[in-house]
């Protein structure tokens, strides 16, 4: 009988028909199928005769039962006459059969999957005197988290469930698409970072069969910045900003701002222009009730000084897990920088581009910032290096040299510097050269006074030693001793006359 069917439906379908056959005969399962779809997605099971012929199909008895651990159950099924039953469970999900039937096309549809509809399925098709029997596997995949609230420093376990696991499946990880190749079907996050947000897809390779689940996962905690350790950049009374935002659906973040020490890892006060965002704290949206937006907490430093280098810290306990508290934090360093300028004896001057810390510039450019008359700005190129050395001042040097630094990911501040001629070389040379003259003319002066006094000095003791003639032994004790107290007053106006010379 088969063998007629065989033939009036041509050579194409003989495969088909010949497993029917054969299933019909022994009533056993043909090789099965397995489909693989993400939890909540629809599932198509499929289940097709090759019957073109619409009187035939019109008459098929199609039956699709599920086989639960040895439990089998009618999913749906329709008689010839046309009646049909469904599951009760699945009803209201089921299309059964999903399609036309005219084309031979009695696959099952289950809309909206959950993980217990995983399993084995058995159509049988019972078109005229052929019987087609097909089985077709369900997996369901799923990402679960072992948190329902993940909070930044928690330890989660993340699984790629399949229901019914197949024995050797390949399973592999994407975050937001990017394969994650070091994970196994179940990960495990000791410390749950920001980085580890976004769209995790779970992908299961079975036999010939792939499918993938996506879930989405949101660290609760600072979304902004990601991680510890940001550099904001701020010359001297430039603003910057210190950014802190706090992801939603938090109910008590008792924000505090500190800087700390490095070193002692003490507090430290804050700086003078130190600006929390009163527009966030003074508001009220700080309450429970507004707590569905994320929290912009940044502060700013309104003027930065030189001493307000360093680390500043945002903190605020979350509410997560099991009502516990869970304190975050985020560690942000202000960098300062600015422009040295020395002016060295030869007449040049050189400008240096300091950063309280340059571990993350790799590169700097200074640029030179010109304005006509009309204010126009016009912005020149003038050397890649940390220093630059102008060898001689002239008119037109003077005016905004800036020093760009730069990182890994692109430009990250600038420092200025104003050249002025009166602090310039020449004013400064003149400065000098006035003073050096000065000194000169005042040590020459002592100098000549001092050789006049030692002359006088002489005369006198000649004219005294023509008087005491008739004693010459007495004479000559006093004058020795005259003169070696003469000596040492003159030598010790000298060495102090030398001193003043040499300022
Ligand atoms: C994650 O998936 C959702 C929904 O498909 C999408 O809107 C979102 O942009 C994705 N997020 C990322 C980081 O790719
Ligand atoms: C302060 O918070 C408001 C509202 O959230 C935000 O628009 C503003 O940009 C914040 N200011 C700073 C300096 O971050
Ligand atoms: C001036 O001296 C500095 C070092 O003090 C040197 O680097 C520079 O080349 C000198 N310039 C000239 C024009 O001699
Ligand atoms: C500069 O910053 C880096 C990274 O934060 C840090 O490791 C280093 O100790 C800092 N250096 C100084 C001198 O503060
Ligand atoms: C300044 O502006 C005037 C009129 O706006 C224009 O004619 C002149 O060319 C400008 N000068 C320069 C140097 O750009
Ligand atoms: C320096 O930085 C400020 C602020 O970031 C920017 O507005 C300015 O254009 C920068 N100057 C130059 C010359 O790049």
């Amino acid at each position: 009988m088969w063998c007629r069917d065989m033939w009036t439906l041509g050579v194409k379908f003989r495969c088909v028909v010949l497993v029917g056959a054969v299933l019909a005969l022994s009533g056993g399962p043909c090789e099965a199928e397995d489909i693989l779809v993400p939890l909540g997605s629809d599932a198509l099971l499929p289940c097709s005769t090759s019957v073109s012929r619409r009187a035939v199909a019109h008459a098929a008895a199609i039956h699709w039962r599920k086989n639960s651990n040895g439990r089998v159950r009618t999913v749906c099924r329709r008689e010839r006459s046309g009646l049909e039953f469904r599951h009760v469970s699945l009803a209201g999900r089921t299309q059964c059969p999903q399609s036309d039937f005219r084309s031979g096309d009695y696959s099952l549809r289950i809309c909206a999957t959950r993980a217990e509809d995983g399993g084995e399925y058995i159509c049988t098709v019972q078109e005229g005197q052929r019987k087609t029997v097909k089985t077709v596997f369900l997996r369901v995949i799923q990402v679960l988290f072992s948190l329902p609230t993940p909070i930044e420093g928690s330890r989660m376990q993340m699984t790629c469930s399949v229901n019914p696991k197949p024995q050797g499946a390949t399973v592999s990880w994407k975050l937001n698409g990017d394969p994650q190749p070091r994970y196994s079907s179940t990960v495990t996050f000791d410390y749950l970072k920001q980085t580890h947000s976004g769209n995790w897809t779970c992908v299961v390779g079975y036999k010939q069969a792939k499918g993938e689940a996506t879930e989405s996962m949101e660290v609760k905690g600072i979304t902004i910045p990601q991680n510890d350790g940001l550099m904001v950049y701020g010359a001297p009374g430039s603003s910057v900003t210190l950014p802190c935002v706090f992801s939603e659906g938090l109910r008590s973040p008792a924000v505090a701002w500190e800087k700390v020490s490095t070193a002692t890892k003490a507090s430290l006060p804050l700086p003078l222009s130190f600006n929390k965002n009163t527009s966030v704290f003074s508001s009220g949206a700080l309450s429970p009730a507004s707590s569905l937006g994320p929290w912009d907490l940044s502060a700013r430093v309104e003027s930065v000084e030189v001493k307000d280098e360093g680390t500043y810290r945002c903190s605020g306990e979350l509410q997560g897990n099991k009502g516990l508290r869970t304190r975050v934090k985020r560690d942000i360093q202000l960098v300062v920088a600015q422009v040295f300028s020395t002016l060295s004896r030869n007449g040049s001057r050189t400008l240096t581009c300091h950063l309280s810390n340059a571990s993350e510039v790799t590169a700097y450019e200074w640029l030179r910032v010109t304005y006509d008359v009309n204010g126009t700005q016009t912005v020149t190129p003038a050397g890649k290096s940390k220093v630059m050395t102008i060898p001689k001042v002239t008119e037109t040097d003077i005016g905004e040299w800036v020093c760009c630094f730069s990182g890994k990911q692109g430009i990250l501040g600038n420092a200025t510097y104003h050249l002025h001629m009166i602090s310039g070389q020449e004013g400064v040379e003149r400065e000098t050269g006035k003073v050096n003259r000065v000194a000169m003319v005042l040590g020459l002066g002592f100098l000549f006074l001092v050789l006049l006094l030692f002359v006088l000095q002489v005369y006198r003791n000649r004219r005294r030693r023509k008087m005491t003639m008739p004693y010459p032994a007495m004479e000559s004790i006093v004058h020795s001793n005259f003169n070696e107290r003469e000596r040492r007053q003159i030598e010790k106006q000298k060495t102090k006359s030398k001193g003043v010379v040499d300022v």
